[in-house]
C-alpha cells in the first residue's frame, strides 16, 4: 500500500543548488556544492581531461562494451599506485583489492556494505564519523544497517581542530569500532591533522582494534601534492593496519558527473594475506555484481589514460595546481577584505583552513541572512565552497558577510 511512504525531506546540497538556479538576481552568488569554478564563475573542463577525451573519442578500437565486475583493470592499478604510492609495501605483498566504483560514493557505499556483512566483533561494530563530517557518510551507513555515533573533530573557538576531543572518543569507542575519516582537506571544515596528530590517531586506533575507514575525495586539493595529500593513507599503510579507501575522482579531475572513483581494500601484512585478499575481492564481485553489475567506463577511460601516460599526468599536477592555486588566492583576497572592512571575529581560519571548504564560523541565522539579502547560497552550517568565489564576486560577498555579521 503506497500511501504510507512518508515524504522524505529533500537534499540539503542538491536542494540548495536548485534553490540558487531558480534566484534570478544577477548577483548571485553560489558557494554551495564543492565543484570547482574558474574565476568566472563557470564550471572548468580541465585542459588535460580536454585532451584525453580527444585522444579517446578518435581511437577507432573505441566500443561500449561491458567493462568486468571490479572495472577497468588499468584504472583500478593506477588508482592504487596514486593513493598508496607506486613503491607501497601493500602493493609489493599483493595485499590490494580494488574495484571501480559509481565516484566516491559508490565506494563509500560498498565498503560499508562489504563491513556491514562481513566485519564481525563482539558486539554490532558502530562506526564513527567526525563531526561534523560530509552528512551523505551518515545515510550511507545507515542505509546498509551499521549504526554511527560522532567523535568532535572542530573546535568552535579556535576554529581548527579539537584533537584531545578527536583522540579522547577514538579511546572511549568500543573496541573494533569503524572510524571513518577524511585523508585530506576534510569535507566541510578544511582542517586537517599535523603528520604527528595522524600518528597519535593511529597509536589510538591501533591500541582500541578499530578499523579504519579512509574517505579520499580531494587528493591534490589540500597542499597541492599529490604524495602528500596521501600520506596518511601511506602511513597507515606502511603501519601495518588492514583498512579501506573510498576514492574519488570527481574534484581532482573534475569528472564529477562521470562518476569515476575506486574502493581499496588492503590487508595486514600476513603469511596468508594473497589468500585473504582474493576471498575479499571475491565477496566484493559478488556484491558490486548485484547492485551495479559493472562500472561506467567513460570516466575510468579519461583518468585512466592521464594516471597511465607520463606527459598527460605532468598536465594533470598542473592543471591540478591551477585550481588549488586559485583558491589560495580566494582565500587569502578573502581574508583581507574582511579584516579591511573590520568584520567583527577573527579570520585567520580563513586562510589557515585548506582544500575546497571554508568552515567560516558564521551561524544559521546569518547564512540564511546572506541568502535572503544577498543571494549567497552556501550550506546552513555556515561551510563555503571556496571555488565559488572570484575576482568578480569576491568584493560583494565580504560586504555581505560584513553586513550579515553586524545586523
Ligand atoms: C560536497 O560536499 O559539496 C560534495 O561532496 C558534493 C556531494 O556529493 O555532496
Amino acid at each position: 500500500n503506497a500511501d504510507v511512504v512518508p515524504q522524505a525531506p529533500e537534499d540539503a546540497l542538491f536542494g540548495l543548488m536548485a534553490a540558487f538556479r531558480r534566484d534570478e538576481d544577477p548577483n548571485k552568488v553560489d558557494l554551495g556544492i564543492g565543484a570547482y569554478r574558474d574565476d568566472n564563475a563557470k564550471p572548468w573542463v580541465l585542459p588535460v581531461v580536454k585532451k584525453a577525451d580527444d585522444i579517446i573519442r578518435n581511437d577507432p578500437n573505441l566500443n561500449h562494451e561491458y567493462l568486468p565486475i571490479a572495472g577497468l583493470a588499468d584504472f583500478t592499478s593506477a588508482s592504487q599506485k596514486l593513493i598508496l604510492g607506486g613503491d607501497s609495501p601493500a602493493l609489493k605483498e599483493k595485499r590490494v583489492t580494488s574495484l571501480q566504483t559509481v565516484s566516491g560514493t559508490g565506494a563509500v557505499h560498498l565498503g560499508a556494505l562489504f563491513l556491514a556483512k562481513f566485519y564481525k566483533t563482539d558486539s554490532q561494530p558502530t562506526a564513527y564519523f567526525s563531526d561534523p563530517t560530509w552528512p551523505n557518510h551518515f545515510q550511507i551507513f545507515s542505509n546498509v544497517g551499521l549504526s554511527h555515533k560522532t567523535y568532535p573533530y572542530f573546535s568552535k573557538e579556535t576554529k581548527g581542530l579539537d584533537f584531545d576531543g578527536f583522540y579522547n572518543s577514538i579511546q572511549n569507542a568500543d573496541e573494533g569500532s569503524i572510524v571513518v575519516l577524511h585523508a585530506c582537506a576534510h569535507n566541510p571544515t578544511g582542517v586537517d591533522l599535523t603528520q604527528d596528530q595522524w600518528k597519535k590517531i593511529a597509536e589510538v586506533i591501533r591500541a582500541k582494534k578499530h578499523f579504519p575507514f579512509f574517505d579520499t575525495a580531494y587528493q591534490g586539493f589540500a597542499s597541492g601534492d599529490l604524495a602528500r595529500d596521501g600520506w596518511a593513507i601511506r602511513y597507515f599503510v606502511e603501519q601495518g593496519f588492514e583498512l579501506c579507501i573510498a576514492q574519488s575522482y570527481a574534484k581532482n579531475f573534475g569528472l564529477y558527473g562521470e562518476r569515476a572513483g575506486c574502493f581499496h581494500f588492503v590487508t595486514s601484512p600476513s603469511a596468508d594475506a594473497q589468500s585473504t585478499v582474493g576471498r575479499i575481492a571475491s565477496q566484493l564481485a559478488i556484491l558490486q555484481r548485484s547492485e551495479i553489475s559493472n562500472p561506467p567506463a567513460y570516466g575510468a577511460r579519461i583518468a585512466s589514460l592521464v594516471l597511465n601516460t607520463p606527459e598527460l599526468f605532468a598536465q594533470w599536477e598542473d592543471d591540478l595546481r591551477t585550481m588549488s592555486g586559485r583558491i589560495i588566492e580566494m582565500r587569502k583576497a578573502l581574508r583581507s577584505k574582511l579584516e579591511e572592512l573590520g568584520t567583527p571575529g577573527t579570520w585567520n581560519h580563513i586562510t589557515d583552513q585548506i582544500g575546497m571548504f571554508s568552515f567560516t564560523g558564521l551561524s544559521e541565522k546569518q547564512v540564511l541572512k546572506l541568502r535572503e539579502d544577498s543571494h549567497v547560497y552556501m550550506t546552513k552550517n555556515g561551510r563555503i565552497s571556496m571555488a565559488g568565489l572570484n575576482t568578480h564576486n569576491i568584493d560583494y560577498f565580504a560586504k555581505a558577510v560584513d553586513k550579515a555579521v553586524r545586523d
